[in-house]
């Protein structure tokens, strides 16, 4: 009895089978747009200018919509980016850790994703091109199952942003070389940066502690350096999430693994070789600052008896010396220029 039911039902139901499912889909799809303008008029989003006429982006106190979420509308701090085809193509962004590398990674992302599905974006105001790819490498996760390691995994990923990548894509890359020893990290985060900007010429983010990396933005075209603000207080670290023109050169590691509860023997003892090695470091800066100055130095004593010699010939009153007199002055002069040995 209930089978036969079931089966009238069935064959029922299936002779509008196209229909329902055309239906779900519909609705699915109604749903969707209604969660999007639903979160837009909530949480304030904007509508973006998005053409394939604009070449740059600039998006102005843009917001991660998960993270200002997470961490309350009023405590969540906004940020402005702008990524042209020219002189700002790749942007170099440091900063401690914890102070929002990655959240400000994705939160542009998202927004140029948000814009291209049609979507509002959380932002004051977006100026956006069309990308043709987003291409993103960030976390660490392994694959041992299929015989990939953490770092081979990153590098698998890399490799085909770089075999990838347009100058209409936009590339970010997260702390790319980490997974490996520091100098093989730091020279392979280099190299990439520098083929990206010469081949790929992709718009790119690239968040790092490799804080040698801001020296590129003296070699390479369309290369600035960023970072996210952060205070240091006597005690400890306030971050303040702003991402502003710039460099920085402390990674404040130490002061947020005691945030995160690691042992004070452990903290202590990291802050004792922090310092020998920094002092290492220094000490050899030291000395290479004391020869060159020593160098200045010579160099500024010397370039006070050239001055004293020139005074001295701007001074002769050639009208009135007799040309005897003319040589033998010519010739003092001579000897303590030789005397002085300026020219080497
Ligand atoms: N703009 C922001 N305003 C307020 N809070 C933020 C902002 N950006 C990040 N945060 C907070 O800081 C936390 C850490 O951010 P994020 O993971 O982006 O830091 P990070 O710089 O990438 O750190 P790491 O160098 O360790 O990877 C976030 O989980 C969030 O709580
Ligand atoms: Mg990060």
């Amino acid at each position: 009895m209930e089978i036969e039911i079931f089966n009238n039902l069935k064959s029922f139901v299936a002779k509008y089978i196209e229909e329902i499912q055309q239906s779900a889909l519909s609705l699915a799809e109604l749903d969707a747009l209604c969660s999007l303008g639903e979160a837009a008029a909530i949480y304030n989003y904007v509508k973006p200018n998005i053409s394939k006429d604009i070449k740059a982006i600039k998006i102005v106190k843009g917001r991660h919509p998960v993270v200002e979420q997470a961490v309350g509308e009023e405590n969540f701090v906004p940020n402005d980016l702008e990524l042209n085809s020219e002189d700002q193509r790749i942007i170099i962004l440091t900063g401690p850790n914890m102070s929002g590398k990655s959240t400000y990674l994705r939160q542009n992302a998202l927004i140029c994703i948000m814009a291209q599905m049609g979507s509002l974006v959380p932002a004051e105001s977006a100026e956006l091109p069309i990308v043709d790819k987003i291409f993103t490498r960030i976390g660490a996760s392994d694959d041992i199952a299929t015989g990939q390691s953490t770092f081979l995994v990153e590098m698998n990923e890399v490799s085909n942003i770089i075999n990838n990548a347009t100058s209409q894509s936009l590339v970010l890359l997260d702390e790319v070389g980490r997974g490996t020893s520091t100098y093989d990290g730091l020279s392979l985060a280099w190299a990439i940066v520098e083929y990206i900007a010469n081949k790929n010429k992709s718009k790119t983010l690239f968040a790092t502690h490799y804080h040698e990396l801001t020296a590129l933005e003296n070699y390479l075209p369309g290369v600035k350096n960023f970072n996210v603000t952060a205070q240091e207080k006597d005690d400890g670290i306030v971050f303040l999430h702003k991402v502003v023109p710039g460099g920085t050169d402390k990674s404040y590691g130490i002061q947020v693994a005691r945030l995160a509860g690691l042992p004070q023997e452990i903290i202590r003892r990291a802050e004792e070789i922090l310092m020998q090695l920094e002092e290492k470091s220094f000490n050899t800066n030291a000395l290479e600052i004391s020869e060159k100055k020593k160098d200045l130095d010579i160099k500024e004593d010397r370039w006070k008896d050239v001055k004293k010699l020139l005074e001295e010939i701007e001074k002769l009153d050639l009208l009135n010396i007799t040309p005897l007199q003319a040589i033998s002055t010519l010739d003092e002069l001579q000897k303590k220029v030789r005397s002085l040995k300026v020219l080497g």
